[in-house]
């Protein structure tokens, strides 16, 4: 086989994604999409994101909630909003939901234990992925055990010296990937995650994110474009290509064939609202946000965040018609890896 990923060496990754930079090879679309077809037979799984908090104690140079942004109107959604979301996105055939949010010390590790809690109960027949950044393995058993599914937590990239760049110095890329193999251990379909023209970036960094997700072997990866935003330190650099975060995304699914691959909000919003391209490279995967109107444009993670919302029936509609279109099965189930057959 042309593209045997999964055997390849570092050099040789990183000689087939300077390649594909240069002049993408459709045959490697063809065989991602053919293993998104064997794995997922064309489903497109659904999931209703609800963005609980702005707040975050992290400095990441990139992002826009980061705590040394000033210039960001702070919000915090209280529990019985967040579960009205919920409420309102499974009235509407949802199944899957995904609390998302900074690294919020006024969210307490209890309330969010409360919080799962009660999803459990009211919505037995959900699943729910939980992205709030790192925490001790006590507090992801305690998550796990009040009865979340599923947790999002990107390596950002795998290289350390690049890591260091990206981050203030009190982050730790060791500290990062002990959070993913604690929450693969605690139970969690776990997934990781990386961005696409990040400062500093360069594609022996790339080849390096795609040995690392071999090894660690998690159950999702969310990957997109960096995408300046205006009020942090990396405000003047440039934003990562569509096309190469779309080389990126095929390559990924070839090195895990049976990973969930979101079509991330940041290559929704670089390719202008189509996602068929991305699900052609291999994405499954789609997350309209079902948080409050109000509260959305707050979470500004970068300039010109496109916010698809699936909180009215319409919203849901024109999504569930844009995959139809692209030629996939809208999915609403819990949809799961497909080894945790539930
Ligand atoms: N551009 C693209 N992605 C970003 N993220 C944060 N800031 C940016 C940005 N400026 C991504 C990070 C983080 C996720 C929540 O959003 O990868 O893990």
């Amino acid at each position: 086989m042309k593209y045997n990923i999964r055997e390849c060496s570092h050099s040789e990754l990183t000689a087939i994604i300077t390649e594909n930079f240069r002049a993408p090879d459709p045959d490697l679309f063809e065989l991602a999409r053919a293993e998104s077809l064997r794995n997922y037979q064309g489903r497109i799984f659904i999931r209703g994101l609800v963005e609980v908090s702005n707040y975050c104690k992290r400095d990441c140079l990139y992002c826009g909630i980061r705590r040394g942004n000033k210039e960001l109107r702070r919000y915090r959604l209280a529990p019985e909003v967040i579960l009205d979301c919920i409420e309102n996105g499974y009235g509407l055939g949802l199944r899957s939901f995904v609390m998302q949010g900074g690294e919020d010390p006024g969210l307490t590790d209890e309330v969010m234990t409360e919080i799962i809690r009660e999803f459990r109960r009211r919505f037995s027949d959900a699943s729910l992925t939980l992205s709030l950044g790192e925490k001790s393995t006590e507090v992801y058993r305690a998550f796990f055990e009040a009865g979340a599914d599923r947790y999002l937590l990107r390596h950002e990239t795998a290289s350390k010296a690049h890591y260091d760049r990206l981050h203030p110095p009190e982050m730790d890329f060791d500290a990062r990937v002990r959070c993913l193999y604690a929450l693969k251990k605690v139970g969690f379909q776990t997934g990781a995650g990386f961005m696409v023209g990040s400062p500093f970036q360069t594609v022996e960094d790339l080849a390096r994110d795609l040995l690392f997700l071999k090894e660690l072997e998690p159950h999702m990866v969310g990957l997109g474009p960096f995408i300046a935003q205006e009020d942090t330190p990396f405000a003047q650099y440039p934003s990562g290509g569509a096309a190469e975060s779309l080389v990126m995304l095929a390559l990924t699914k070839l090195m895990l064939p049976k990973a969930m691959l979101p079509a991330t909000t940041a290559l929704v919003t670089i390719l202008k609202g189509d996602r068929k391209p991305i699900f052609d490279a291999g994405a499954n995967v789609v997350m309209p946000n079902i948080s409050p109107l109000d509260t959305r444009k707050l979470y500004t993670l970068y300039n010109g965040k496109v916010s698809t919302g699936a909180e009215s029936t319409e919203g849901l509609a024109n999504l569930v018609v844009q995959i139809k279109t692209a030629g996939y099965t809208p999915e609403f189930s819990r949809g799961d890896h497909v080894e945790y057959a539930h």
